[in-house]
């Protein structure tokens, strides 16, 4: 009995991975985009927002060490999540514009910007160094600002205006 089972267990699991693979690079770069969207969104809710709080001199150096270290790892996520056709020709929702494909050593430029500012103010936080902590948060705004601008529905260089 328990034989039986365990071959219709893996005779399903087998059909699963026949169809899996196919469904898959299917739905993979409107799957990539929404992971890219969701890691952005997360950003300033997650992170970013609290670490503002230094450009006020307020905020725990602490907590702000540990956030600016997350922030700078999904900054670099970030970048990996651009492979070729998942712009709006594979993935017709998405905000990313074709130029971070021709123009790939700029946009890739603009990911390293962020992480090292970033890096910087993770830095200044460990150190307990408010001030350095403020004088990292304009820079880190302006490496916002070379992909796209403020406001969320905003669009830039690298992102189409909602
Ligand atoms: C290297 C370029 C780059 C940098 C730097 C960057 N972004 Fe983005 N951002 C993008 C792109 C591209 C999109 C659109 C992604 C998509 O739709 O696939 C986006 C989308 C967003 C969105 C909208 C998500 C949605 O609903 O589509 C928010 C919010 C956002 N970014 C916040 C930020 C914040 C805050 C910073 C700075 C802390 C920042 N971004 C830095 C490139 C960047």
């Amino acid at each position: 009995m328990i034989r039986i089972v365990s071959a219709c267990a893996l005779a399903g699991f087998l059909s699963f991975a026949a169809v899996g693979p196919a469904l898959h690079a299917q739905t993979a770069p409107a799957q990539v985009a929404k992971e890219r969207e969701d890691l952005m969104k997360g950003l300033w809710r997650d992170y970013y927002r609290d670490m503002s709080q230094a450009a006020k001199g307020e905020g725990d150096p602490k907590v702000l060490a540990v956030k600016a270290t997350e922030a700078a790892a999904q900054m670099k996520k970030f970048g990996t999540l651009f492979p070729a056709g998942s712009g709006r020709e594979g993935a017709p929702d998405t905000r990313a514009k074709p130029e971070i494909w021709t123009q790939r050593a700029e946009f890739d430029a603009a990911v390293d910007k962020m992480v090292v500012e970033t890096t910087a103010f993770a830095d200044a936080a460990k150190a307990g160094d408010r001030e350095g902590m403020k004088a990292a948060w304009p820079k880190i705004a302006e490496a916002c600002g070379a992909c796209h601008g403020g406001p969320s529905k905003s669009g830039g260089k690298f992102r189409f205006e909602e």
